[in-house]
């Protein structure tokens, strides 16, 4: 048996959903490139492409987005039981909870009656962010409100996160950015996924677990980092000096590195474009010159190894231009990969087999039992 770490390269499905080319730096949704999708989809389209498999009929949007639009409120149970989190809980934290939560009310394990599954992607894609922006406000002592039915989508998490109807270019971005982050194959969250799926439970309980696996600093929350190193390094002209320091250190400079990409991740350029759209409308933020900085001397310490900026190195600058608190980054991450997590769902429900991989066993074996009074140390 070959031991593979990380399953670096071992396939472990088939999937139609998503396709990167990490040396080339592309990646489609079912066939389309993403570029296209940021500028001609909806975050809503996008997501019935990638769980359908193929874009949606006029129709089937509208039925679509109106039954999102219809199961965006939440139970005031489960709003009630979010009041009981802790305030200083990471909103990760409470989304997972709070996803979770919907298998107690919604859970009936049909999974395989295709009215079930249609409602349960509405919910998961519908409730989502008004759990979020319900923990943002509830952290903060005020009551969430409710989801206004005349805002599509993103302009109603972020009324939801503000209570302010927001500018529309902001509404845009947060949109493009949703459709960016949607879905990216298997990743360890999407692995995560399929991997609790592939035990027939609930749709909530996938998502409950993939949004868990999400929350770790090597994968959606390294966002939040880059924002602290961006700070940390301070000015443009200390990002040189920060770089080389870390390496010899042996630390990772976040927001950079991907398994699968060996250029500049295209998901980079593209929230790279929309961060700048921002700032010519509201106004520049001082950090972006510095992960300019960071970028360019990079290039030639890590850029021969393969290192470059990933899907979350500009993406925490696009959110704090939103007004966007910083540890809402990764649930805004979860809000869109929600998407991809429920097209691997059903597609690992249409040609199921439990994972249940091997080990290479490296403990000790046949050993002698001691009483506890015969122990030493004791
Ligand atoms: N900074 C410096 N060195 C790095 C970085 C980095 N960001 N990423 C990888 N390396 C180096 C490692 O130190 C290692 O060097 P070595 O061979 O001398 O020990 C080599 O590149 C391989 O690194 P691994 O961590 O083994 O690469 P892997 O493919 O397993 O990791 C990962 C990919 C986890 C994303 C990694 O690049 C990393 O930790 N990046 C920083 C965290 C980050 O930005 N995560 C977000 C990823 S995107 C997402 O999940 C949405």
């Amino acid at each position: 048996m070959v031991l593979k770490p990380g399953l670096e390269g071992v396939p472990v499905t088939q999937s139609s959903i998503c396709d990167i080319d990490g040396i080339k730096g592309e990646l489609r949704y079912r066939g389309y490139p993403i570029a296209e999708l940021a500028s001609k989809s909806s975050f809503l389209e996008t997501a019935y492409l990638l769980i359908w498999g193929n874009l949606p009929s006029s129709q089937e949007l509208r039925d679509f987005e109106n039954a999102v639009q219809m199961h965006r409120r939440l139970s005031f149970r489960v709003r009630d039981m979010m009041k009981c989190f802790p305030a200083t809980g990471h909103p990760m934290d409470a989304l997972q909870s709070s996803a979770a939560s919907l298998g107690l009310f919604y859970s009936r394990r049909a999974i395989d009656n295709p009215e079930y599954i249609y409602d349960a992607v509405v919910r998961l894609i519908a409730k989502i962010p008004t759990m979020v922006a319900a923990f943002q406000l509830i952290r903060k002592g005020q009551d969430p409100i409710q989801p206004r039915d005349d805002l599509p989508y993103s302009a109603n998490f972020l009324y939801m996160l503000t209570e302010r109807e927001p500018d529309p270019l902001a509404a845009r971005v947060l949109d493009r950015c949703l459709i960016l982050h949607a879905e990216h194959s298997l990743n360890a969250s999407t692995f995560s996924a399929r991997v609790t799926a592939s035990t027939l439970t609930d749709p909530y309980a996938v998502i409950a677990s993939a949004v868990g696996t999400l929350a770790g600093p090597l994968h959606g929350g390294a966002n939040e980092d880059v924002i602290a190193m961006l700070e940390t390094i301070g000015t443009p002209d200390k990002a040189n000096n920060y770089l080389n320091n870390a390496i010899a250190q042996k630390s990772k400079i976040m927001g950079f590195g991907h398994r699968e990409y060996k250029v500049k991740d295209p998901r980079a350029s593209l929230l790279q474009e929309f961060a700048e759209d921002l700032f010519a409308r509201f106004g520049k933020d001082e950090m972006y010159e510095v992960a300019k900085a960071v970028e360019q001397n990079a290039g030639p310490l890590l850029g021969p190894r393969g290192i470059y900026p990933n899907v979350d190195f500009y993406s925490g600058l696009v959110y704090r231009k939103l007004g966007i608190p910083r540890d809402l980054f990764t649930p805004i991450f979860a809000i869109s990969r929600v998407a991809g997590w429920l097209a691997h769902w059903r597609e690992q429900l249409s040609a199921n087999r439990i994972f249940r991989p091997t080990q290479i066993y490296t403990g000790e074996k046949n050993r002698t039992w001691k009483a506890l009074e015969e122990r030493a140390n004791n």
